[in-house]
């Protein structure tokens, strides 16, 4: 559990695209996390009832009963439950694939009774399953036949509850075999229909829900069964062609089958579209890929969060929105679909609907006319039901919009907790698993969700594939197809300022006057801070001592860089001289601002002042640091330049911007763009060098973070808490034909979707004392003898380093530059050695205010 992790908080709600995250090391960003010490693989099923120590996982071949509060704990038993070689030998003989599918996947694994388990496994593709005896965590009896309760492989969509003793499952089941929603044992076994109307059309099933509707019922009404699915679309028409669609689906849990009509099957099935889409784009994410159901106080309040994605498989974007129960209803209440002449054609049903209603669980008024049971339903109406599975009405999200869209992620799981913040509303934290193992914590603020943290869980990017949280463990469970992670609700001292506590929005969390603290464990509630509303009020009074006061002294006629990082993604930087606020944008007003610093171009005496950078962010500025910058006359003057080509990319601006010398600027251009290739092939290869010579394989970001303990632990920057590290960072696409770029977008793939932003965090590139020099640097201006102590460089620049600010296009700038590491004072290094240390960064610094915000 020392995996890296990022903690920036994202983009809000409907961002098409977001502040870019930071990757970074922080060990101590996974505080509290345990893993489970096994071999096994596939942790695919999880469950841990409200008031139970233990936790049950299904793995391929496995199945764990786990002390719940700290599953790495020795107490864990195990069943080892494999298909037999035989088997395996059959699944092989039937063309499967030898490396996924000739296993026992465990999917499904609940409790049967007071004493019992149930569990199902793939077992080789002839699926089985056993009771388990809960204390000895023992197989109970011989496995039994599994076939109509269990899909045949791993990938397969089900779902499956036990309600009474009796099992209800959705798949499809065998290869070839039609999607099917089932009741098994004991009995009356109930099935869907298949003709004349297909009730499902390829459905891949992701879940599923009990809402005990009969709880406090006026009318009699029944408990019923949800199951959320996408399936092939059939209600084609010219407003939407769309060749899959995300359902819900009902069956009364009281239903027995037709008598004559629709016998063994259900007579209660409806089924109906769930629509998540950004209306103003006409944007439709089709893809249900998990639900999670939040129970209320009543069955009415029962909500359904889902996850969404699209049809492409080949772009990343994720939607989460949220239903309500009396929506769902609502739907079931209206028109019926219906399929003219048994064509391809669906329309609205605008017929006579028979009575009693069809669809309908049995209620009171139903009883009262004698109709006991489904079995006494009239042939009438059942011969409707059959033919008229589909509801014409759409259930709509709540807002009739997703609370988050994100472009770039695919969400795989989700788990809902919910926790009563200091303001005394309730606050639904949504807890998403992604594609390539990161946990994205989000809380819910007025429909929007605002995303706390990211944690990279897993070293090698693999899917979350289940995920659970427990309100009595206080803790989340991750599996994956390598591993099962626990992680505590929230790891609220990471926050280490009072805004960093209230940004961060975490009704877990709050701040106490010295630290940020998890508000259970605090008894006198009364002091402290907390603001989940808005994220921004509270800490006005207390003490920020944290400014940093520099100096500066430059010449005039340079480019002076001021540093500035902001804590958070979200920030925007505010700069100021002597109070006033400096709006640089303009091509004459003599500043740039970027995201990460204040350049003064060609300083001029009266540039001489205070400068102040505070970051905006949620309307709270805090200030993060103070320069004082004398711009002096007496220094000595810059050397002169050759023209062209120059040797040392140190070209003033108004030089390369006078049209005269537009060739001369080009010229130099394309000299400053190759050397630049040329030092980053030689980093790279060096880079390269140093992994290949390292022996733990890639790049190890622990390696990079144990290099520089003392950094982190005062570093109180959540987007570069180790900015020790080597980064390579583009906004743009200026490399984009030459094999650096090339071989670095390989490594970074989801960032380059995300705008073509590049990074490459290594972090064996340090070079430790025993390594062999690294290759020398490409021609490069002589370093100077420097002056040690203080090895303050006037123009906030190493003075070893060429100032290589350079204006590459019509906004943007490409910026190599040192990471800010004045307490290690390194400034005293020659240009070889500070390449290799400081792990270059050549980041980009956009001459925006505001982080880029494109829309669709
Ligand atoms: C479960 O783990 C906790 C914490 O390690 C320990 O205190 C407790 O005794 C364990 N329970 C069992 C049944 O082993
Ligand atoms: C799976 O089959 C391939 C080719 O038949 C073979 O090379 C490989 O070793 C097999 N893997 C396992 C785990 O049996
Ligand atoms: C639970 O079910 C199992 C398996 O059918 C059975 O052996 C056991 O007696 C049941 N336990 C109780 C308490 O009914
Ligand atoms: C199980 O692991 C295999 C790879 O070993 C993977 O392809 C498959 O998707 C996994 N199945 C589940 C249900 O996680
Ligand atoms: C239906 O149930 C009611 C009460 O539950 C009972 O009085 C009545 O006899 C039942 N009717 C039939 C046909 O079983
Ligand atoms: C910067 O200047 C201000 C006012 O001119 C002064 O009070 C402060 O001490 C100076 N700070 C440093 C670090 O020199």
């Amino acid at each position: 559990c020392f995996r890296p992790v990022s903690l920036s908080p994202l983009s809000t709600s409907l961002l098409l695209s977001s502040p870019l995250s930071s990757v970074l090391s922080s060990p101590s960003g996974l505080q509290g996390c345990r893993r489970l010490q096994s071999s096994a693989v596939n942790y695919s099923t999880m469950m841990l009832e409200a008031d139970s120590q233990r936790l049950y996982v299904g793995a391929r071949g496995t199945a764990f009963s786990l002390n719940a509060s700290d599953i790495s704990a020795s107490s864990a038993l195990t069943i080892e439950w494999e298909a037999s070689p035989e088997q395996k030998q059959e699944c092989l003989s039937k063309g499967k694939d030898n490396k996924t599918e000739c296993f026992n996947h465990i999917r499904f694994l609940q409790r049967f009774n007071s004493t019992h388990l149930y569990m199902c496994g793939t077992h080789a593709f002839r699926p089985l399953c056993a009771y388990i005896d809960e204390k000895q965590f023992v197989m109970s009896s011989q496995p039994e036949e599994g076939r109509d309760k269990c899909p045949y492989g791993p990938t397969t969509g089900y779902t499956g509850l036990i309600i009474d003793q009796q099992m209800y499952t959705a798949s499809q089941y065998e290869f070839r075999s039609f999607p099917d929603i089932r009741r098994n044992s004991p009995s009356p076994t109930l099935k869907t229909e298949d003709a004349p109307t297909r009730w499902l059309n390829e459905a891949d099933f992701v879940g599923s829900a009990l809402v005990r509707e009969s709880e406090g019922s006026s009318t009699g009404d029944d408990d019923k069964i949800y199951f959320f699915f996408t399936e092939r679309s059939q209600e084609q028409t010219t407003t939407y062609s769309h060749s899959r669609v995300a359902r819900v689906a009902r069956i009364c849990k009281g239903d027995r089958g037709g008598r004559l009509t629709l016998q063994k099957r259900w007579t209660s099935f409806l089924k109906a579209r769930l629509m998540c889409s950004l209306p103003e784009y006409d944007f439709h994410f089709n893809m249900l890929r998990s639900v999670f159901t939040v129970h209320g106080h009543t069955p009415r309040d029962t909500l359904f969060y889902g996850i969404f994605g699209l049809e492409w498989k080949n772009v990343k974007a994720s939607a989460v929105c949220r239903f309500t129960l009396s929506e769902v209803q609502e739907a079931f209440q209206g028109p019926y679909m219906e399929n003219q002449d048994s064509g391809s054609r669906w329309n609205e049903y605008t017929g006579k609907i028979p009575d009693p209603r069809p669809g309908t669980c049995i209620t009171d008024a139903l009883r009262a006319m004698g109709m006991n049971f489904s079995t006494s339903l009239p042939d009438d109406v059942l011969d409707f039901v059959r033919r008229h599975p589909l509801m014409s009405q759409k259930v709509q999200p709540w807002d009739r919009r997703p609370l988050l869209f994100r472009r770039t992620t695919d969400y795989t799981q989700m788990a809902v907790h919910m926790v009563q913040g200091l303001d005394g509303q309730t606050y639904h934290i949504l807890y998403m698993g992604t594609d390539e193992g990161w946990l994205h914590k989000a809380v819910e603020v007025d429909g929007h969700l605002h995303i706390i943290e990211e944690l990279q869980l897993f070293e090698e990017p693999q899917a979350v594939n289940s995920l659970l949280v427990s309100a009595t463990q206080r803790s989340v469970y991750v599996g994956s197809l390598s591993g099962l992670v626990q992680l505590p609700l929230s790891t609220c001292h990471r926050y280490t300022s009072c805004y960093d506590c209230v940004f961060a929005r975490d009704p877990h969390c709050a701040w106490d006057g010295a630290q940020c603290v998890d508000i259970m464990s605090h008894a006198d509630r009364s002091i402290l801070i907390q603001d989940i509303q808005h994220g921004n009020r509270g800490c006005e009074n207390t003490e920020d001592d944290t400014v940093v006061h520099r100096s500066r002294s430059v010449r005039v006629g340079d480019d002076v860089l001021l540093q500035c990082e902001l804590s958070s993604n979200l920030a925007v930087p505010m700069w100021t001289l002597d109070g006033r606020e400096l709006q640089g944008y303009g091509l004459d007003s003599g500043f740039r601002i970027g995201t990460d610093g204040l350049l003064i171009i060609e300083a001029r005496p009266d540039q001489s002042g205070q400068y102040t950078c505070r970051a905006l962010e949620n309307n709270v500025q805090v200030g993060i640091v103070t320069y004082n910058v004398t711009v002096r006359l007496d220094l000595p003057p810059p050397p002169p330049r050759p023209l062209p080509p120059p040797p040392a990319p140190l070209l003033p601006h108004s030089e390369l911007l006078s049209p005269r010398n537009m060739e001369a600027m080009y010229l130099s251009l394309i000299t400053i763009l190759g050397g630049l290739c040329l030092v980053l092939t030689v980093v790279l290869l060096y880079v390269g060098f140093c992994l290949q010579a390292g022996s733990r394989g890639k790049y190890s970001l622990r390696a990079a973070a144990a290099a520089y303990p003392d950094r982190k632990r005062h570093n109180r920057n959540r987007k570069h808490h180790n900015s020790s590290h080597m980064e390579l960072k583009t906004i743009s696409n200026h490399c984009n034909g030459s094999s650096i770029c090339n071989g670095i977008s390989k490594q970074q793939n989801a960032d380059t979707q995300d705008g073509g932003f590049l990074q490459i965090v290594p972090g064996e590139g340090h070079p430790s004392p025993n390594k062999e020099p690294p290759p020398p640097a490409p021609p490069l201006p002589p370093t100077p003898q420097l002056p040690s102590p203080p090895c303050d460089f006037p123009n906030g620049l190493s003075a070893t380093l060429p100032s290589v600010l350079r204006r590459m296009n019509g906004n943007s700038y490409v910026l190599l530059r040192q990471s800010d590491s004045e307490s290690l004072s390194p400034l005293c290094y020659s240009f070889t050695e500070e390449l290799n240390r400081i792990l270059e960064k050549r980041k980009h610094t956009q001459l925006l205010p505001r982080p880029d915000e494109s829309s669709v």
